[in-house]
């Protein structure tokens, strides 16, 4: 019988968290989530809810509890299917924190001090940073270990965790011996930033997210309120200096892109106009996702029952990781 860490030969392991923190935005969407749904045909998958993350930020039960079904739900609209990837809540498995543990014990402070989340958090003068933002990349690092991961597919700003995690999974290998897969960072060039309606970063704190699950009368007004400049209509206008151009882009083909790149140099095009040609790109793409997302919203049950499923698949390689790891630190008495 095959182990139950064993890999599968001809694929290789990919493993990503998200953290529930607030309703899934066009950034997130770009950036990742759809990303993820595309992998699980080509890679052995593995995507969970990174509800123990969020804890650092998220103090209201109620609220979190909400994150979490709301995103399971986002997830599985979006395509995420159980049948190829692994797809669980970080919670469920308690190896996470456990690993995290035995990382913590190899990990120099003076790395964790360098990771962005903490230093922005101390140079913004938060006045109350929890152990748990600042040990944050090591619980990262932990789940990324567990599953012998070989990509993860994050967006840009999570680079330097992943390398943390590398790091990490290298002094714990040359301590203790092999025992860990050092993961890659996988980042989709061309979508790696995406702006919010401001062209500040994409951000519910920041109020500039347009939001892919919101009510229809939302999701308008998200659109019609994108940044843009001052030129009249009648006048010629460049598409590259342009938010709505920007995001037309990323849902578009090149030839719709050329066209309407087009109408902005030949004037006489405005930039309620150029909103309005989004508006119906983005419906066109979200429609069915955002159906779907209703009819399940319909049957939580069954959210819950997968998140179930996914849990007792994770548990295996988890718990294979524990073992092995726990055997070389010697905890294994
Ligand atoms: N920190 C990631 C984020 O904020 C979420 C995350 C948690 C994650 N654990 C992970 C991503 C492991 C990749 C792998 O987006």
């Amino acid at each position: 019988m095959q182990a139950p860490s064993a890999k599968s030969q001809n694929k290789k392991r990919i493993l990503s968290g998200v953290k529930p923190t607030g309703k899934a935005h066009i950034g997130n969407y770009l950036g990742a989530m759809k990303n993820h749904v595309a992998m699980q045909d080509e890679f052995e998958s593995y995507i969970f809810i990174a509800d123990l993350h969020s804890l650092t930020s998220v103090k209201n039960k109620k609220e979190l509890q909400q994150l979490i079904i709301d995103l399971a739900l986002d997830y599985l609209a979006l395509g995420i299917n159980p049948d190829k990837t692994v797809f669980f809540r970080q919670s469920d498995i308690p190896e996470h924190a456990e690993l995290t543990w035995i990382l913590n014990c190899v990990t120099p402070m003076s790395m964790l001090e360098l990771a962005h989340a903490y230093k922005d958090s101390k140079a913004r003068g938060d006045k109350e940073i929890n152990a748990g933002l600042f040990d944050y990349p090591v619980l990262m690092a932990a789940d990324i270990l567990a599953y012998e991961a070989d990509l993860v597919p994050v967006g840009k700003d999570q680079k330097q965790h992943v390398e943390i995690a590398r790091d990490i999974a290298g002094k714990f290998n040359r301590i203790y011996g092999e025992v860990f897969t050092i993961p890659e960072p996988y980042i989709p060039e061309e979508v790696a930033v995406i702006p919010g309606t401001d062209g500040q970063k994409m951000s519910k704190s920041y109020g500039n997210a347009i939001e892919i699950f919101a009510p229809d009368k939302e999701l308008k007004k998200q659109v019609m309120g994108i940044v843009t400049d001052s030129t009249p209509l009648e006048q010629p206008k460049n598409p590259d200096e342009d938010l709505v151009f920007k995001f037309y882009s990323y849902l578009s083909t090149a030839e719709e892109k050329k066209s309407l790149a087009e109408k902005y140099r030949a004037g006489g095009f405005g930039y309620g106009d150029a909103k309005k040609l989004l508006l119906e790109k983005l419906m066109d793409e979200l429609k069915p996702y955002r159906e779907e997302r209703e009819k399940l919203k319909q049957n939580t049950g069954y959210v819950t029952d997968v998140l179930k499923k996914g849990a007792d698949k994770a548990k295996l390689i988890a718990s294979a990781t524990k073992a092995e790891v726990w055997e070389k630190v010697g905890l294994n008495i």
